[in-house]
């Protein structure tokens, strides 16, 4: 892959038509809503907000990053052309072979040509947006890496957590819970009665951003995960404060370190969920010290606010594509094509049936996967999982809800689920129920089910290209 940076990847963005610079808009509230707007278009345009309004630091936000197909396809280097169910397929096949490649020390790099640190530190300064009309103030991180090393093993973990702006020099970390990566690293300085060094780094190759959200195991680190991607390590440098690796062509930086909770906290949030709703109130959040911001001419923040389903962070579902290599691993043979629909709440698999009870198979794999979500959804061969009216129609055609509907208990969910009452949360409730709509034809008289009168997928997409230009116009 030629791409070296969050720059390099707006060229191509720009290069492919998606890109919208915006002017003047406003930090508070009107970045984040035009935003969501635009998320909600379709196809997505990303967005460069230039000038914004009020700034003191030459500061810009791009947001939508990798928010549609063919975005997150390049930024993985999958041919965007393809369909998105190919386009998944192809990342769940690669995602198997990947070969980390471990970043690589230079001397320098453009994120260190500019450093502000010590008194000089003022957050205030930065045009940073607040997302959400409901949120506890502005968040500098909504995409952006946050960099720990292990004091063990020297491991490397840096994985998205939000961070909010308090005040000059403070902002806060949100673990979502204690098995956070990030959580456990810190906690390890504390109980050494150490503050943890950390570096917050936000607009960086939309590769990183796709590592970051991975759940990695202990020990492997985004960053070789993010080098795999590009077919070679990321540069980093030595960060001036921490000594941690830190992307070179990196946008915006912040280092400094994660003061032990015994000592000092601040409200968080509260912030808008994925779900599209606040899971919870303002908590206490510990408290990063912001010793140096470096930067490069001109940096642009990088912001993937969490919006309303069906906007969401990422264009592929990349959890889809666990479940595929799940049911895979699990044997089950036949799978043509598995998506996630609302944001990754709503799971549905295609597969050529081969045997009675084989779609019911695949569905009770993907429910014990499925994070959050409260449908799995099974459909045949001809339906496009990626397309939801084409999965309604199979629905509301071959599932009689009499015999094809499961409930399962007792499921994988989170406190950031908005169906579980607040009583059950504070008693440690965190799980769900999961609802199987089988809307496959029924195995026994498949053969029997009135024939479909529509094209075949296949069909469609050859007179498309044969015609499809008279069509458009
Ligand atoms: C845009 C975005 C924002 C996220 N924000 C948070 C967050 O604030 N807190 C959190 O614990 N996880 C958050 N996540 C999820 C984690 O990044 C993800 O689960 C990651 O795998 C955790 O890594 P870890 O296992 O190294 O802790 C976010 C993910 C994305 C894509």
């Amino acid at each position: 892959m030629s791409r070296r940076d969050l720059r390099d990847f707006i060229g191509q963005v720009e290069a492919s038509s998606r890109l919208r610079r915006i002017t003047g808009a406003d930090p508070y509230l009107e970045v984040g809503a035009i935003t969501e707007v635009a998320a909600g278009m379709s196809p997505a345009p990303a967005l460069l907000f230039e000038q914004l309004a009020g700034a003191r630091m030459p500061m810009r936000v791009f947001t939508n990053p990798v928010n549609s197909p063919e975005r997150a396809a390049l930024a993985l280097g999958i041919d965007p052309s393809l369909r998105p169910v190919a386009m998944l397929k192809d990342w769940m096949l690669r995602r198997r072979t990947l070969v980390p490649q471990a970043p690589v020390l230079v001397s320098a790099g453009p994120v260190l040509d500019h450093s502000i640190a010590g008194d000089a530190v003022d957050l205030g300064l930065w045009p940073v947006p607040t997302w959400h009309r409901h949120d506890g103030g502005p968040y500098i991180g909504s995409g952006s890496l946050v960099v720990m090393r292990d004091p063990d093993t020297g491991w490397i973990n840096a994985s998205i957590y939000r961070v909010q702006v308090h005040s000059r020099n403070r902002v806060t970390i949100q673990f979502d819970h204690l098995g956070r990566h990030g959580a456990i690293i810190a906690r390890k300085y504390w109980d050494a009665g150490r503050p943890c060094p950390v570096a917050v780094v936000n607009g960086d190759d939309p590769a990183l951003f796709v590592a970051g959200f991975e759940s990695l195991p202990e020990g492997v680190s985004e960053f070789d995960f993010a080098g795999a991607i590009r077919g070679s390590g990321i540069e980093v440098v030595n960060g001036p404060v921490t000594g941690l690796p830190l992307p070179a062509y990196a946008e915006i930086v912040l280092e400094g370190a994660l003061l032990p909770m015994t000592e000092v906290t601040l409200p968080e949030g509260p912030f808008a969920e994925f779900t599209g709703y606040y899971a919870a109130d303002k908590r206490p959040g510990p408290v990063m010290e912001v010793a140096a911001i470096h930067y490069r001419d001109e940096p642009i923040l990088m912001g993937s606010p969490p919006l309303k389903p069906p906007r969401f962070h990422m264009g592929l579902p990349f959890r889809g594509a666990g479940i595929w290599a799940n049911l895979e691993a699990s044997g089950i043979t036949d799978v043509v094509g598995v998506w996630q629909h609302v944001s990754s709440l709503m799971t549905v698999i295609s597969l050529r049936q081969r045997y009675d009870g084989h779609s019911r198979r695949a569905a009770l794999v993907a429910a014990g996967n499925a994070y959050m979500g409260r449908m799995i959804v099974t459909v045949d061969e001809d339906i496009d999982p990626s397309n939801m009216n084409d999965v309604l129609w199979a629905i509301n055609t071959r599932c009689e809800p009499s015999e094809s509907v499961e409930i399962l208990r007792k499921g994988w969910s989170s406190s950031l689920d908005p169906r579980i009452p607040a009583e059950d949360k504070a008693r440690g409730i965190t799980a769900n129920s999961k609802m199987i709509i089988d809307a496959c034809r029924p195995f026994v008289w498949r053969e029997a089910f009135p024939q479909a009168s529509a094209l075949s997928i296949e069909e469609a997409r050859a007179i498309e290209e044969r015609w499809g230009r008279q069509l458009e116009g």
